[in-house]
Order: structure tokens, then C-alpha cells, then sequence
């Protein structure tokens, strides 16, 4: 363990900043505010749930809920945008408990829409960081990436200029690194391969470009020695030395179905900053969970545990604990880092269950469970650790606040199910695991514990098989084959379509085909349908599009019979064959509400928002809703609608699955 000294220490040694600590309030706040002083419109962050992207679970980034626009759609707020976006990745859950991954972020970004590009993005974004009105980072620790070129598009040399122009105002080197001369020290600016340096398309085809990265060298004392790259460490090394901060893209080609890269008429910037990463760099710890969104959870944890310890009794059924300190302190960070990803997810409308994002949230919330029982924490513990989640972020995020009461509820709920069976399923665990580790045995652990397959395998991995001194290579060899043999009772048991693997948590574009446009119109015939047929009490409560089918949930308590199942799909069929127009117009949110348009859900909208209108404005109308599109011009595009499937989804809520054919 560190001592605090120690800590301090590296504190004072590593701060770059020329002035005071921040706090991630003023630094949300002084983002917003450069920003907006460079012409952008502040916009608010969208759900974590993101609308009609089948492609992922979670909002990966910031600019996931703008793809419609970063494809040519027009946003209302205008061409220049800037966002503080609440995000999710667990694509790396098994790394949290270090000191720089976690599953909840939030992600500073600014955009242009076919706007500014390259030199007003590098100019902004180095302003930001070393002026001293805003986070004032002393240049010489920062160094950049840019695009070193290939056959399919140039060295990024615009870049590179203005990245020099920048660096030379303020008296710093300006060196290019050349691989030949491995001048890795003394560069400034490095040209590196697509893998490090080109973001997008995320499908086959679509709007992608060059990036430029920009990294806080905290120099060589770091871990340095342990580096594997030895002397030919250099931004985007993952030894420590190097931490990325912000990446700037620059969206300027379309990739077609030839492979070709087509500059792009629109060019598009997109930029990223993370809030923890940045925030402990700025402060200069080296931990996230020493900045302030994390610290408070860290410090309520380590609480419980101190008055948990005065009651401890041991009931004799688990043998099996954590072996020492650090990793005690590993878990104190997954359970800080799981439980403010739940609250989120809560919040936003995911609830624990067996599929998708339910899965995901119970996989987090059992998990720190399980971690709170090693540190021998009461059941129960984590309703606390809520609340400080809350203050936290309340200001900020006031949705939190008004939905406290779902979240603690769904989370007592969690930790009452669980709480019943963690015991047993452990002892369970380390009982019979090495005669019958299979997928079907871990099967029959997770429907009769409640433990998650992943949860079973970090119990093995890191539990038991230490614990028993045994040999992990031999024990989980065919891993593999288990997770298969899970998946196959999972789907004998329970209809499961889609399982939660890693794949799902890669963020990207959209694919925003034909066949979607045509469906999310489909989408507002449908849920306009529902409310003529069964009743007004409908609203949407969430929607998922692939090229194939339209997946459309709605606030509902009762099956549909046969028969509203007829009358919607007529009336659906009737407004296509109608040949109505669908028009799309800029209005205040305001406006919006006054002229009857629907929405889904209020607190992710701007002040200004695009109102699509299907019908004849002269004559008939027939539905309005706030979206963001987009959309077919007439619903003479459609062909024909057809329900295939309605059923429920979670209490109170219906699920239909139709298609175009
Ligand atoms: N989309 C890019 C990222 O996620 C920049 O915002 O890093």
C-alpha cells in the first residue's frame, strides 16, 4: 500500500497545473463555458439508454446520441455543440478495482457539424488546456498523436502544422517523431498507423477520418522500469506513462462498398474528453478514485466496513475471504465504481433482470454484492452507498433525485434476492467446482444462487482457486467451452436471445439504412395507432431498429387481444396507403408541447427541438412527435406493416415486434 506521504508526494510532484485543485463541477462548468464563448450551443446529456441503436446496450460516447446528425441530419440547436455526456463501457468490467478503469464516465465533448474543422479544433483544444483562465497545464507535458497516413488516405499533415503553430506560441518543442531516428523523448507530435490514429466506420461503410490524441506525459518515474516497450514507449503505450485525455476526430472521408475513402463534402469534428482521467490528471493524482466523483462513495465504503467490524460475527458458512490489502482496497473500488454505474443505469430505466441491459445491471449490482460480503459488510449495504451517489451528482443531474425512490427500491429488491443465496452459492462454489466446472454445473449456480457466469468465474479465478492453492491454467482450460454450454442451458431455459457479450459495448455509427428509416417511421404510425386503438394512457417507453425489425415498447398494462392487434395493424396499413407526407420543423420545446407534439422522455431534450409531423397539415394529422429523425418523406415508402409478436416486457410495459414487408 501507498502511505499517505507517499501519495502526497506524487501529488506535489506530478501536478501540472500551474494554480489550484478543481473540482469536477468547475471543470464541467469551464468546458461548457469556453465553449459556448466560441459560438457553441450548450446541449444537454441524452439517456444512457440509447433510442433506436440496436448496435450497442449503453451510450458509449458523446457523440453516440448525435450520429443521426453527424450523418447530415440538421440539429436544431444549430452546427456547433458542446455536451457533458453520462456514458457506459463494461467492456473493461474485469479491469475495474486498478486505478483508471471504471464502467460510468462522463465525456466532455464539443462538435462541429459541418462547421469549424481541424484548425479551429487544435487551436480550442490546446487553448483550453494551457491557458490560464481555464485549466492552465503546463505545455511541455503535453504531448499529441496525429495520423502517420497509409494507402488509403495521407499523413495527416494539417495537424501536424497547426499542432506545431500551437506548441511554438508558447516557446516549446515542436518535434516530429521519426521512427527511423526513434527520437521517442524529444517529440512533441507522433504520426502514428490507423490502430492508434483513425476512428470509424464503425460498420462496412460510413463517415470516418483521422484523429489526433492528446496525452499528459507524466514522465519517466512512473512505473518507467516496468514498461514493456522499454525506450520505444510513446503516446498510446499502455505502461502509465501516458495519459490520453481528449481526442479530436476528424470526420473527412466516406467510406463506400468499394473500400474507396471519398472526402467528404460536410466535414464533421468530434471531440471526446475524459472527466475522471482529466480531472485526477489535473489534480495530480494517480488514481480516479481519488478524484471528487469518487472519493465520497470510497469514503462511505470504508465507514461501513469500520462499523461493520465491531459487529462482525462469523456464522461459520464461508470460510473464504480476501487474502490482503490490496486486495481489500480492489474491492472497495468495484463496489464504489458498480454502485454509481447502477444508480445511473436505474435512472435511466434499466432494471435488474436476465436479458440485456437488465443483465448488465444485475451482473454490476451482484458483483459488488459479492464484494461487499468478502469485506465481510452487512447485507444491505449498498442502499447507503446510494444516497452519496446522489449528492454527488444531483446538481448536475437532477434526474437522480427524482428517481431515488425507484432506484433504492430496485436495489434493495437486488440485494434482498441475492442476499438470501450468495452464501450458499459460494460455499457451493468451492465445495464441488473442481470435480464439475461445466456450463451446465455454473448453470445450476446461477438459477439456484443467483451468481452470474461471470461472477462464478472471478469467484474461481480469484476466490478459490487461491484460496485451495490450485493451478488456474488447469482448472478453467476450456473456458471457453463452459461459456457455450451456459449460453445453451441459458436458451433452454429461458428463450434468450441475445446474450450480454463483451461485443455489444463497442460504441460506432449507426447503421442508418433504408430499412431503419423506413422502420422508425413505421415507429410513429405504430405508437400513434396504439394510443387511437387501446388508449391515450399509452406512451413510448423505448424502441430498438435493426435493418430487419422494429422492437417497440409501450406503457401498457394487459395483453392486446386479437382484435386491437387487427385494428392497429389496419390503422398502421391505412395511413401508409394514405400516401401522407412526413415533414420535419425547428421549434422551440415549448412550441413543441403546445402544438400537441408527443415525446419520450422530457429531461434529455434541448431548448430547441425537430418536431416530425405525419399527415396533412391543411386536412388531417395524423401523428407528431419530438425526434431527431430521421426519416422517409411519405408513408407511400413503407410497403406493408405487420405485428409479429406482443408480449410483455417488464410490469406495465408491452413489447411489439413488427416488420415491413
Ligand atoms: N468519439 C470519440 C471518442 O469516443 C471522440 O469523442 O473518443
Amino acid at each position: 500500500m501507498v502511505s499517505v506521504i507517499e501519495r502526497e508526494l506524487y501529488r506535489i510532484n506530478n501536478k501540472f497545473t500551474k494554480y489550484k485543485m478543481i473540482s469536477s463541477k468547475e471543470l464541467r462548468k469551464k468546458y461548457i463555458q469556453f465553449f459556448k464563448e466560441k459560438g457553441h450551443q450548450e446541449i444537454p446529456s441524452a439517456s444512457l439508454v440509447p433510442e433506436n441503436d440496436p448496435t450497442v446496450l449503453f451510450t458509449t460516447a458523446g457523440m453516440h446520441p448525435l450520429v443521426p446528425y453527424l450523418l447530415g441530419e440538421v440539429h436544431p440547436e444549430g452546427k456547433r455543440l458542446v455536451n457533458v455526456q453520462k456514458c457506459v463501457r463494461t467492456g473493461d468490467i474485469d479491469d475495474v478495482g486498478d486505478s483508471t478503469h471504471n464502467t460510468f464516465f462522463e465525456m466532455l465533448g464539443n462538435w462541429s457539424l459541418g462547421d469549424y474543422f481541424k484548425d479551429d479544433s487544435i487551436r480550442w483544444s490546446f487553448e483550453f488546456l494551457t491557458d490560464k483562465k481555464w485549466l492552465g497545464i503546463d505545455p511541455e507535458k503535453i504531448k499529441v498523436t496525429v495520423f502517420e497516413g497509409d494507402d488509403d488516405a495521407p499523413r495527416d499533415e494539417e495537424s501536424i502544422k497547426i499542432w506545431q503553430e500551437c506548441f511554438e506560441s508558447l516557446g516549446t518543442s515542436t518535434e516530429v517523431f521519426d521512427k527511423e531516428k526513434k527520437n521517442n523523448e524529444t517529440s512533441r507530435i507522433f504520426p502514428l498507423p490507423k490502430d492508434d490514429n483513425w476512428w470509424g466506420p464503425a460498420g462496412e461503410t460510413g463517415p470516418c477520418g483521422p484523429d489526433t490524441e492528446i496525452f499528459i506525459d507524466l514522465g519517466k518515474s512512473v512505473n518507467f522500469e516496468k514498461c514493456p516497450n522499454g525506450d520505444d514507449c510513446k503516446p498510446g503505450c499502455h505502461c502509465g506513462r501516458y495519459v490520453e485525455i481528449w481526442n479530436n476526430v476528424f470526420m473527412e472521408y466516406n467510406k463506400n462498398e468499394k473500400g474507396e475513402y471519398i472526402p467528404l463534402e460536410k466535414k464533421n469534428v468530434d471531440t471526446g474528453m475524459g472527466m475522471e482521467r482529466t480531472l485526477a490528471i489535473l489534480n495530480g493524482f494517480d488514481n480516479i478514485y481519488d478524484t471528487d466523483v469518487l472519493t465520497p462513495i470510497v469514503k462511505e465504503v470504508e465507514n461501513l466496513i469500520q462499523n461493520s467490524q465491531s459487529e462482525e460475527s462469523d456464522d461459520g458458512i464461508l470460510s473464504l475471504s480476501l487474502q490482503n490489502d490490496s486486495e481489500k482496497i480492489k474491492s472497495v473500488k468495484i463496489i464504489a465504481d458498480h454502485i454509481r454505474t447502477s444508480v445511473f443505469m436505474i435512472s435511466d430505466g434499466v432494471v435488474p433482470s436476465n436479458l440485456d441491459r437488465g443483465y448488465i445491471v444485475r451482473r454490476l449490482l451482484r458483483r459488488a454484492i459479492r464484494h461487499g460480503n468478502l469485506l465481510k459488510l452487512p447485507n444491505g449495504f449498498l442502499s447507503p452507498l446510494v444516497e452519496t451517489v446522489i449528492e454527488i451528482y444531483q446538481e448536475f443531474y437532477p434526474e437522480l433525485e427524482n428517481n431515488k425512490a425507484i432506484i433504492l427500491d430496485e436495489i434493495k429488491k437486488e440485494e434482498e434476492k441475492f442476499g438470501k443465496t450468495i452464501k450458499q452459492g459460494a460455499k457451493e462454489l468451492s465445495k464441488c467446482a473442481f470435480e464439475k466446472i461445466t456450463g451446465k454445473y455454473l448453470f445450476y449456480i446461477f438459477s439456484t444462487f443467483g451468481f452470474p457466469l461471470e461472477l462464478s468465474f472471478e469467484e474461481i479465478e480469484n476466490v478459490i482457486i487461491p484460496e485451495l492453492k490450485l493451478n488456474p491454467k488447469k482448472e478453467l482450460e476450456n473456458k471457453e467451452k463452459i461459456i457455450q454450454e451456459f449460453n445453451e442451458e441459458f436458451k433452454k431455459h429461458q428463450e434468450l436471445s441475445r446474450t450480454a457479450s463483451a461485443g455489444k459495448f463497442k460504441g460506432g455509427l449507426a447503421d442508418l439504412s433504408k430499412e431503419t428509416t423506413r422502420l422508425h417511421t413505421a415507429a410513429h404510425l405504430l405508437l400513434e395507432s396504439l394510443r387511437r386503438v387501446v388508449g391515450e394512457h399509452i406512451f413510448q417507453k423505448g424502441s430498438n431498429i435493426t435493418a430487419e425489425r422494429l422492437r417497440f415498447d409501450y406503457s401498457h398494462g394487459e395483453k392486446l387481444t386479437d382484435e386491437q392487434k387487427q385494428k392497429v395493424e389496419d390503422l398502421v396499413n391505412e395511413q401508409i396507403q394514405k400516401n401522407l407526407p412526413v415533414e420535419v420543423e425547428e421549434m422551440s420545446l415549448d412550441d413543441a408541447k403546445k402544438i400537441g407534439a408527443m415525446g419520450v422522455f422530457e429531461s434529455k431534450y434541448g431548448e430547441k427541438v425537430k418536431v416530425y409531423t405525419i399527415g396533412n397539415k391543411d386536412a388531417e394529422i395524423f401523428s407528431r412527435e419530438i425526434c431527431g429523425g430521421p426519416h422517409v418523406q411519405n408513408t407511400s415508402e413503407l410497403g406493408k406493416f405487420k405485428i409479429k409478436k406482443e408480449q410483455s416486457s417488464s410490469a406495465g410495459v408491452r413489447r411489439i415486434k413488427a416488420i415491413l414487408e
